[in-house]
């Protein structure tokens, strides 16, 4: 079974990747990031989680058409995103997408109403700690699942629903039946707000009190509003609601092994590092019937002839074609698609299987290897080629043929003006 080791909290501030990058290790100025990171890092090397499971929020970088409350990375890998001036010089970092899926059936059993996500970078809010956290300049010794809170655009979730992730994150992990070591972070914060003319508020002894919170009372902070929150600790501040997340997938008891804080310009840099004390009672429901109760809604569904669910699982391993299909959405793509095909597939990372699939049009094949049949549509239409062609290719019958199946002889597709 998967174990919980233990948490951690840390801002995630670009000014900690500024350190790094510019390696501003010994300047006095500077020093304390490190200093107060240091604790966190050597026990982190020491207890060598498999899994980071990292809860913090993207700067309207990779989330901006699509803003939702809890969205959970799902993929193979993560590159650092672009944030204006370029991607920082960091390896890709491994996803966990079987953990990803476990967690996906877990939470969405216990009713949180996840969104799911890959092949987008991850912004400071994610790598600004993990660089200094991390030794990675011959790759990341741990892999990574990312859950990007939405908390910038309002209104998001009360800090109790947080919390309430956060415990039933410590379930889904618990039952998760393969034996590693996963460590939770929490990240944001501490006081801070950075817009208006209110920009630059601050209050330590704020901090220091939800620290203690945090640590010792955490239900105390259940009831505050995202007002309350940022009253106290500036409006970007609120965003420790995702400190409470992590913490509510500790254990009620928690050893402390390290705090510090540090205030060089806009937000107070601090960390935490929490050892899990286990359970001292077994939870009410076993691992078992919690897995079994978590796959309750798909159970049977490979009873289900000719059918293919989209699952994580298929998602992932079918991303690149799928991702492929999916850019004939635009214009300049498509046309490129249908007058050099063999072009665009050498200046794509699609394989030797997968470009045969599209070449051939195997229209079934790309099902079986897990294409969703809504990029199947897209290129039909890119193609000319009716939504009855496509079915009737499914079944392996002609189009007359599967048009009879049907009570009227119609064809059509999603090609617009076209
Ligand atoms: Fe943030």
């Amino acid at each position: 079974m998967a174990t919980i080791i233990g948490g951690f909290a840390v801002s995630h501030t670009p000014t900690i990747a500024f350190a790094q990058d510019a390696k501003k290790f010994d300047d006095p100025v500077w020093a304390p990031i490190f200093e107060g990171f240091r604790p966190v890092k050597e026990w982190l090397a020491k207890e060598k989680p498999d899994v980071v499971f990292y809860v913090y929020n993207d700067h309207m970088t990779s989330f901006f058409t699509h803003y939702s409350h809890f969205a959970l990375g799902v993929g193979a890998e993560y590159e650092p995103a672009d944030e204006g001036g370029g991607q920082r010089d960091l390896p890709a970092i491994k996803g966990d997408p079987e953990l990803a899926q476990h967690i996906a059936n877990c939470l969405v059993a216990d009713e949180f109403d996840l969104a799911y996500w890959q092949g987008m970078g991850l912004d400071h809010g994610a790598f600004s700690p993990m660089s200094v956290l991390f030794d990675h300049e011959a790759g990341w010794p741990v892999k990574i699942v990312p859950l990007q809170c939405g908390v910038l655009q309002q209104p998001i979730p009360k800090a109790k629903r947080f919390w309430d992730f956060g415990k039933s994150l410590r379930r889904a992990i618990q039952s998760y039946p393969k034996d590693i070591k996963v460590v939770i972070a929490g990240t944001g914060g501490l006081s801070h707000q950075v817009h208006g003319e209110g920009c630059g508020f601050n209050n330590p002894e704020w901090d220091a009190q939800f620290m203690e919170l945090l640590t010792n009372d955490p239900e105390a902070l259940l009831d505050k509003t995202v007002v309350d929150l940022a009253k106290l600790g500036g409006w970007e501040g609120a965003e420790v609601v995702m400190w409470l997340l992590m913490r509510g997938a500790l254990s009620p008891k928690v050893n402390k092994l390290h705090q510090s804080y540090f205030l060089p310009s806009m937000t107070a840099i601090a960390t935490m590092l929490f050892e899990d004390q286990g359970d001292a009672t077994p939870p009410a429901e076993s691992d078992e019937a919690l897995r079994e109760r978590s796959v309750r809604e798909l159970k049977g569904a490979e009873e289900l002839a000719g059918t293919y669910p989209f699952t994580i699982d298929r998602a992932v391993k079918a991303f690149r074609i799928n991702h492929f299909l999916h850019n004939l959405i635009e214009p300049e793509f498509r046309a490129r698609f249908t007058q050099d095909q063999e072009a665009l597939f050498a200046a794509s990372d699609l394989s030797d299987e997968e470009k045969e699939l599209i070449r051939s049009r195997n229209w079934i094949g790309m099902i079986h290897y897990g294409v969703i049949f809504f990029m199947l549509e897209k290129m039909a239409a890119v193609l000319g080629i009716g939504n009855i062609d496509v079915y009737a290719a499914f079944k392996g019958l002609s189009v007359p043929e599967f048009q009879k199946t049907r009570n009227a002889a119609i064809t059509y597709s999603v090609a617009g003006k076209k």
